[in-house]
């Protein structure tokens, strides 16, 4: 409850910047900023599935990437690369990441032609643990979504990341809690839930000041994104 406190104080305290990008964004309620038109592209292009078959959120996170100048994404979770491949489209270099080795085979294979994508096999926060000091002072844009399994990587790759970018990057993280928002479904592993209380004390140590968004898809199915950046960004 605290916590939750906590973040609606949060939001409060970004009512000024909320002018221009507000702390929920849903494009349940047809959003007009970001146009999705982009990436509707034919149906054989996988980054039409990414985030969940929902492009609405790819254009925000274009914007995103283009407007602080991001120089690297690193996905967590490569799965069939539908996400990969749209960052790729994007033009910068993609770090992504795998632990099921038939997962990583295939799928590093499926999206060959795409020179922008480096393909890591291993557990998440170990690939991290050795890739994130070579992209130190870079700006990156981390997608995190490895999850599924008994290990849940999700505190421990923040944890990785509060050590070489500090106040240099965005964290997304998909398939996440909506304060409020029963109706919108997210993911949960034993007791623990992706939500803001599961992850704060992380989040701390990697940014001294932070902005946040909740972003809902067109489709709750395609669950929400929950977004970070250092607030110095957003000036
Ligand atoms: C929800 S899928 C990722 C979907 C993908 N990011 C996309 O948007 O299309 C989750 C993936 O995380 C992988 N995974 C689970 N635990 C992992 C870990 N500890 N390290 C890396 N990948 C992991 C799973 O094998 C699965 O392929």
């Amino acid at each position: 409850m605290k916590r939750f406190l906590s973040v609606l104080s949060c939001l409060i305290s970004f009512a000024s910047f909320a002018q221009e990008l507000p702390p929920l964004i849903d494009f349940h309620r047809a959003l007009p900023t970001w146009d999705a038109t982009p990436h509707k592209r034919t149906l054989s292009h996988p980054e039409n599935l990414a985030f969940n078959t929902a492009p609405e959120i790819g254009a925000f996170i274009e914007y995103l990437v283009k407007e602080f100048a991001i120089h690297t994404i690193v996905e967590t979770g490569t799965y069939r690369g539908f996400t990969t491949a749209f960052f790729s489209s994007i033009g910068k270099e993609v770090h992504t990441i795998e632990v099921v080795e038939k997962i990583y085979e295939e799928t590093k294979d499926a999206l060959r032609d795409r020179s922008n994508i480096i393909f890591h096999l291993g557990s998440s926060e170990l690939v991290m643990k050795d890739l994130l000091p070579s992209l130190q002072s870079k700006p990156v844009l981390f997608y995190l979504d490895a999850h599924w399994y008994d290990k849940w990587p999700l505190r421990q790759e923040i944890e990785e990341i509060s050590k070489t970018h500090k106040d240099n990057c965005v964290i997304v993280i998909d398939d996440f809690k909506v304060p409020g928002r029963k109706d919108i479904p997210y993911d949960k592993y034993k007791k623990n839930e992706c939500s803001i209380d599961y992850i704060y004390e992380n989040l701390q140590k990697v940014f001294s000041d932070y902005v946040i968004h909740f972003v809902i898809p067109e489709n709750y199915a395609s669950r929400a994104k929950f977004v970070a950046y250092p607030k110095k960004w957003a000036r």
